[in-house]
């Protein structure tokens, strides 16, 4: 596996094993089982001839003021394994002096979906994000991308800023990962404190209980409160956020439900922000 620091680099290696398809898995590093199957669904879309590229970079203009920049786990080395291990031809780990300019200008918004949801909570995140996904985009040039449901409103925004921008790459949405007990696997699950490690699966028992409910004819806003509810009795929770939106579009939803809708959690065990998702079904959907 070939590490790239330089942008030059990166960008030789990959003009050499073109017209190979390339996909790229953008990552954070601290890599878990879930950032692993994304490598995995890379390598099928990829196929044998193609290449899979990971990047590794804790993107600093995604973080706000007084969130866990400076304390987001960070282990490059363990990383590297990880990936050689699953067979990525390369990967990218830039320092942030190789990626922004101080004298840059440009951002990339998506102007509504950046304001609702995490990023009412993350004023600014969702700008981080869309300008550095182009950035990579624009560096790698993937012909394919692979990114994780669990961030659920950022595989949105990617979507969206693609589709915008007529960018020519397919965005491949992944499953969420679980570990045994339903939590959904994050970086920063290994800075929970042991009994808000034992407490944070309430999100995912949460979500367990509005999927069975969600066809029985439940309103929207009923589920909402059940769920709010549910998560509020876990004393070590503070709720930050519980959504329904419609899981196409974002748009809120209250009443009966008619069409797949997302459940979209966000609560901070300790200093820990943990979000989750899940889509569910009415019993029959009226189009
Ligand atoms: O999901 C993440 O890890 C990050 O938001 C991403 C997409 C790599 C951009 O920094």
């Amino acid at each position: 596996m070939e590490v790239f620091r330089s942008k030059s680099a990166v960008r030789a290696q990959l003009a050499d094993w073109r017209p190979a398809p390339i996909v790229l898995v953008p990552t954070m590093g601290f890599l878990h089982e879930g950032h692993l199957s994304l490598m995995r669904l890379a390598r099928e879309r990829a196929g044998a001839s193609g290449r899979v590229v990971a990047s590794i970079f804790v993107n600093p203009t995604q973080f706000g003021p007084g969130e866990d920049f400076d304390s987001y786990p960070r282990d490059e080395a363990r990383d590297f394994d990880l990936l050689r291990a699953e067979g990525v031809d390369a990967v990218f780990a830039p320092e942030a002096g190789e990626i922004y300019d101080s004298k840059a200008q440009t951002i990339v918004e998506t102007t509504e979906l950046a304001k609702i949801l995490i990023g009412k909570l993350r004023p600014g995140h969702f700008r981080g994000v869309a300008t550095i996904v182009t950035k990579l985009f624009n560096i790698i040039r993937p012909d394919a991308a692979v990114f994780g449901q669990k961030d659920f409103q950022q595989l949105a925004v990617i979507r969206t800023m693609v589709r915008d921008l007529d960018m020519d790459i397919e965005i491949i949405g992944a499953p969420i990962q679980r570990e045994a007990d339903g939590l959904a696997m994050s970086s920063r699950n290994v800075r929970l404190l042991p009994e808000d490690r034992a407490a944070a699966p309430v999100l995912a028992r949460a979500l367990d209980e509005a999927e069975t409910m969600a066809p029985t004819g439940i309103t929207a806003s009923r589920l909402r409160s059940h769920v709010r509810a549910r998560l509020e009795a876990e004393p070590r929770a503070r709720v930050q956020s519980v959504d329904i939106r419609d899981a196409a579009t974002l748009a809120p939803v209250s009443g009966p439900l008619t069409r797949p809708a997302v459940i979209l959690l966000a609560a901070s065990f300790g200093q820990v922000f943990l979000i989750d998702n899940r889509v569910v079904h009415p019993a029959q959907e009226v189009s």
